[in-house]
């Protein structure tokens, strides 16, 4: 059966990719091949998914629908010139680049006459529960953003942005776990000192954050209401976003989020 689907890189992002189109039914297995350095990754990603694997990065190039670059950005230069002159490759599919901080600029350069997207993910697409964007490149056509979406769309949400939005991306929902992550950690560092097991106050921390997502996206109610309708007069809440509010909560995050936005935009530039 043909290749429709090659990725280059079989790593995290790429398995979280390739393990749910699959699971997914995007793409059967046996029209999946990946290609990949390590014989041992090479093996695992075979047994596991039952897909096609291969050292030879040509192999992943030839897909007839989609290439997938998810190896680590400072190796493309490697990867292009794994691939050759690429003169005589009849087939010419989507380039999809997950690369983070890699302009299309350069992609377009390496990949001559390819339609090429560009792609942020974050980490919670290892889970399903990525939140991706995409920008597209000077040749891309309608199809080829819906076939992005779609393959997006299996490991969570997707956004289609300007290229020019991508550092703001990737300060918002490509950093943000972190963020998040932090947060949980303190709360659950409040309730230890406010006398709770470890083992419990992790526990309420992070299904309270993972609650409060799911209502706000479930009810659609903006999270100002959603606080408005939990602090009672008087009550213990509204103590509690007073105490946020003198140490600067919105403002530290809102600072975050511009701080990676700048440095993402200094590390572009390199
Ligand atoms: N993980 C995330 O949550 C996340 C989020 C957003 C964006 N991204 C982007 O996704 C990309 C991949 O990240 P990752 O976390 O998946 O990294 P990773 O786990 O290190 O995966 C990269 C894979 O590419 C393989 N590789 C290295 N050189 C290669 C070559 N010459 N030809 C073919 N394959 C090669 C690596 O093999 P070896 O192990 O043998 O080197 C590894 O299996 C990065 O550009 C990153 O910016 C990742």
């Amino acid at each position: 059966m043909s290749i429709k689907l090659g990725a280059i890189g079989g790593g995290v992002m790429g398995e979280a990719l390739i393990s749910r189109l699959i699971a997914q039914k995007v793409y059967p297995a046996q029209e999946v091949l990946v290609s990949e350095p390590q014989a041992q990754r090479r093996d695992f990603l075979q047994q596991q998914y039952q897909i096609q694997v291969s050292a030879d990065n040509r192999d992943a190039a030839a897909a007839s629908e989609v290439l997938l670059l998810a190896v680590k950005p400072q190796v493309l230069d490697a990867i292009v010139a794994s691939l050759g002159s690429r003169t005589e490759v009849k087939s010419q599919p989507l380039v999809i680049s997950v690369l983070a901080g890699v302009p299309l600029k350069k992609l377009e350069a390496a990949f001559p006459e390819q339609p090429i997207i560009r792609a942020m993910p974050n980490t919670p697409a290892t889970v399903g529960a990525g939140m991706s964007a995409i920008a597209s490149g000077r040749i891309v056509e309608t199809h080829h953003i819906s076939l992005a979406k779609s393959i997006f769309k299996a490991v969570g949400e997707v956004v289609e942005v300007p290229e020019s939005l991508m550092d703001a991306v990737t300060g918002l929902s490509g950093s943000g776990p972190a963020y998040v992550a932090m947060a949980i950690e303190a709360l659950a560092d409040g309730g230890v000192a406010a006398g709770l097991p470890r083992a419990i106050a992790a526990k309420l921390a992070l299904q309270t954050v993972l609650g409060t997502a799911q209502l706000l996206q479930e009810s659609g109610l903006h999270p100002a209401q959603l606080k408005d309708r939990v602090t009672s007069p008087g009550g213990t809440t509204i103590a509690g976003v007073a105490a946020l509010e003198k140490a600067g909560c919105r403002s530290a995050l809102i600072e975050a989020v511009l701080a990676a936005y700048r440095r993402s935009q200094e590390l572009g530039k390199h």
